[in-house]
């Protein structure tokens, strides 16, 4: 058996080593087709994963490719988790919108569908030369748009990542005084537009509302990314529970306000630590037994992704929280959506759960999400500077027409985009 890991030069690399690392006994034998355009960073990841399979005689062979083709032929797995244009084209999706009074973030608002017009052609190459029959498992962002192209505009077999149900739940079981490892949310919507209004404790569900009227809002140490007591906040208004990028939305102004203020972008605050993040790297994969501290993403991000491989793989029909086809799962969003949902990934690939309406104070807000990204996945694939302008109008960041026409053309500009009059 044979993954190919597309992007294995990326700094999550280390978590998904890991991963793989913890389920070897359940991949045995497989081959780890490792891809990178960036020689360098591909030849540190694929020695710190030689040496720490070796170090616990995990039975995988890697091998490291710079060209696509030898690297997806023969998968039966084609896992993507690269950032296209890297930290330097992520600096651009973030900073042009909010020179418009927009948030500027990778993936939600129009600095995602900056993103999108460079990650879906990669996806669609990549969906070209794997084999017919091959699972994409897709993290690259934004992974609901990318599954999304990729399932309408090609004939593979493709299934969406995203991890932050995990980080959201640990990050509510703190504020709730809930048990993190026996928390269980349905988290159902979109990609980083999702939402719990039934949570489980060892299975039996709580009353939520009650437990939200009765939390203290914690202060201080918020960032514009990162902001508990905004969460607090906004769930003891809506009853139930937002993902962490709701915020973009409900609290959109303040962060567009303080981003400003702080003067740099995320993706420059990370461009400066990546090359020290390299070097800790390459002298960890030295050492005979390397436990790379300090990675990026964590442990959960790598596990997440091997476990849904094994989940294809073995049969599984495990329940997972995964990006497919909504086929009815969600009712308030068509049936041809790529919804984010509760699922059992089996070989024939993920079933999504029946969940019901989406809680009615979000419902519209979502739904004009699915729209924005179903134009945006058409918009990349199309080149059509249309469907491109007619995308972001669509988006609920966006107000007026000038500044999206403006956030289009100085991005597409930026990032040397050529879209189709
Ligand atoms: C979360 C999101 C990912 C995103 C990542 C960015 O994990 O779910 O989709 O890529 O954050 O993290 P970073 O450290 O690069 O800002
Ligand atoms: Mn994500």
């Amino acid at each position: 058996m044979k993954i190919a890991i597309i992007g294995a030069g990326s700094g999550y690399m280390p978590g998904v080593i890991r991963g793989l690392l913890h389920r070897a006994a359940d991949l045995a034998g497989a081959e780890l087709a490792f891809h990178d355009p960036d020689a360098g960073h591909l030849a540190t990841m694929a020695r710190l994963a030689r040496r720490m399979f070796a170090a616990r005689d995990a039975a995988f062979t890697v091998t490291e490719h710079t060209a696509l083709k030898p690297a997806v032929d023969g998968a039966a797995y084609v896992f993507t988790t690269f950032r296209p244009g890297g930290m330097a084209g992520r600096h651009l999706d973030e900073s042009i919108p909010l020179r418009h009074g927009v948030v500027g973030q990778e993936t939600a608002g129009p600095g995602g569908f900056l993103m999108a017009l460079r990650s879906v052609p990669v996806l669609l190459d990549v969906a070209a030369a794997a084999d017919p029959d091959a699972w994409i498992v897709n993290y690259t962002n934004p992974t609901n748009i990318v599954t999304d192209a990729v399932a309408r505009h090609t004939g593979a077999r493709v299934i969406g990542l995203c991890d932050q149900f995990a980080g959201d739940t640990e990050m509510w079981a703190g504020l709730l005084g809930l048990p993190a490892e026996r928390l269980e949310a349905d988290w159902i919507g979109l990609n980083h537009a999702t939402w719990a209004e039934r949570v489980r404790v060892d299975g039996v569900q709580i009353d939520l509302p009650a437990l939200l009227d009765r939390l203290d809002v914690p202060g201080g140490g918020a960032t514009p990314w990162r902001d508990p007591s905004r969460m607090a906040e906004l769930a003891k208004a809506l009853g139930f529970l937002p993902n962490s990028y709701a915020k973009y939305y409900f609290f959109h102004d303040d962060v567009v306000r303080e981003l400003r203020e702080k003067g740099t972008t995320r993706a420059e605050d990370i461009q400066a630590m990546l090359p020290g993040y390299y070097a800790q790297i390459a002298a960890e994969a030295e050492r005979p037994d390397p436990d790379p501290s300090r990675e990026r993403g964590g442990g959960e991000h790598g596990e997440f992704a091997v476990d849904v491989i094994c989940a294809l793989h073995r049969d599984e029909h495990r329940r997972m929280i995964v990006n497919t086809v909504n086929n009815g799962a969600i009712a308030s969003l068509p049936p041809d959506a790529i919804v984010e949902v509760p699922s059992l990934v089996a070989r024939s690939g993920p079933t999504p759960l029946a969940m019901g309406e989406l809680p009615r104070p979000v419902r519209g807000l979502t739904q004009a999400i699915h729209a924005y990204e179903r134009l945006a996945a058409d918009a990349a694939v199309t080149r059509s500077r249309r469907t491109a302008l007619q995308t972001l109008l669509a988006h609920p960041f966006v107000r007026s027409k000038h500044t999206a026409e403006a956030i289009l053309d100085e991005g597409v500009a930026a990032h040397g985009i050529a879209l189709e009059r």
